[in-house]
C-alpha cells in the first residue's frame, strides 16, 4: 500500500483515484469488542488535512479529527476556543482524503454540552458537512443522556473519558488521572455509564495502567487508549507527536519520526540554495520558446 497520490486542487480529490476500497462501519468497529478481548488493536490517528489523511488512512482503522487541532494547527492554548467552523472544515479535508477508515470528529466545548438537544444540532451539522461516520464527545456519566439521545438519532458516539483536555480548568492541568481511590472509582463508573448509554467505543486519555485494564475489562465496546496500556483495545496518538514535529514529547507518546528535523534541514538547505543563487537550475525554470519552434 504505497500508492503515492497527489493532490488534484481543482476537485480536491486523490489522484490517481485509489482502487475502490470498501470503508470500515461502525458495527465493525464495534465488533472487534465482541469477542472480549480485541484481539487485533484498532489503529487510531489523528488528522486534520487532505494530505495527511491519504498518508495515513491505509494503515488506520480510525481517522481522528481531534480538537486538539487548536493547539496543532492552530497555534491556540488550549482545545477550549476551537469553533465548530474548524472541525467541518478540517473533517470534510479528511474525510475527501480517506477512503477505508471510520472517520470520527471531535465536537468542539461548548457544542454540546448544555443539553442533548443542542449536541444534536451541532453533531447533525458536523455529520452532513464533513461526511464523517461518527463524532467524539468528551464526559462520563454527566454525557450518558445525550450520548444516549443521539445515538437512538442515528448518530454514533465515541465517548472520551479519563483525562478529558475540555476540563484542563476545572483539572488543573493534564495529568494523569486515577491515582486516588475516589477518582479510580469514578472513571470506571463514567466509563460504564458511556458504554451503557450507548457509546460505540470510547477514548481512554491519561489514566495510571491498572485502571485503564480495568476499564477494558469492564466495558463491552472496544476502549482506545492514549496515556494508557497497551491492553487497551486500541490506540490513539497525535500523528504530529509521534511524529516528531514538536519539541516536548509527552511521556505517553512513542516517537516514530524526526519531522521537525526534517523539515529544518529541508528550509535551511533551500535557504542557503536561494541565497547561492544555486535555485532554481535549468531543471526549474521555463524556457522561451525560440521563433524557429512557434
Ligand atoms: O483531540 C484529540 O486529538 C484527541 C485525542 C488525543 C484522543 O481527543
Amino acid at each position: 500500500m504505497s500508492t503515492t497520490f497527489t493532490l488534484d486542487t481543482s476537485t480536491s480529490r486523490a489522484n490517481p483515484t485509489p482502487a475502490p476500497m470498501k470503508r470500515l462501519t461502525i458495527p465493525a468497529i464495534r465488533a472487534r469488542k465482541d469477542a472480549g478481548a480485541t484481539a487485533e488493536p484498532l489503529v487510531m490517528l489523528t488528522a486534520y488535512t487532505v494530505r495527511m489523511a491519504q498518508l495515513l488512512d491505509p494503515h488506520c482503522d480510525m481517522l481522528l479529527i481531534g480538537d486538539s487541532l487548536g493547539q496543532v494547527i492552530y497555534g491556540l492554548p488550549s482545545t477550549l476556543p476551537v469553533t465548530l467552523d474548524m472541525m467541518c472544515a478540517h473533517g470534510a479535508a479528511v474525510v475527501r482524503g480517506s477512503y477505508h477508515s471510520v472517520v470520527v470528529v471531535d465536537m468542539p466545548f461548548g457544542s454540546y454540552e448544555g443539553s442533548p438537544q443542542q449536541a444534536f444540532a451541532s453533531a447533525s451539522r458536523v455529520m452532513a458537512e464533513t461526511g464523517c461516520a461518527a463524532i467524539k464527545l468528551e464526559g462520563g456519566q454527566a454525557m450518558a443522556e445525550t450520548i444516549a439521545f443521539l445515538s437512538a438519532r442515528g448518530i454514533p458516539v465515541m465517548a472520551h473519558v479519563g483525562l478529558t483536555p475540555q476540563a484542563v480548568n476545572q483539572l488543573g492541568g493534564y495529568g494523569a488521572r486515577g491515582r486516588s481511590q475516589a477518582e479510580y472509582a469514578r472513571i470506571l463508573d463514567d466509563a460504564k455509564a458511556v458504554a451503557d448509554a450507548g457509546a460505540f467505543a470510547m477514548v481512554l486519555e491519561g489514566v495510571v495502567d491498572t485502571l485503564a485494564d480495568g476499564v477494558t475489562a469492564s466495558v463491552d465496546v472496544p476502549v482506545i487508549g492514549i496515556g494508557a496500556s497497551a491492553q487497551c483495545d486500541g490506540q490513539v496518538l497525535v500523528t504530529e507527536d509521534m511524529l516528531g514535529l514538536f519539541e516536548r514529547t509527552p511521556r505517553f507518546v512513542k516517537r516514530y519520526g524526526d519531522m521537525a528535523g526534517f523539515v529544518g534541514d529541508a528550509a535551511a538547505a533551500y535557504a542557503a540554495d536561494v541565497r547561492a543563487r544555486a535555485f532554481p537550475t535549468a531543471d526549474q525554470i521555463y524556457v522561451a520558446k525560440r521563433k524557429s519552434d512557434a
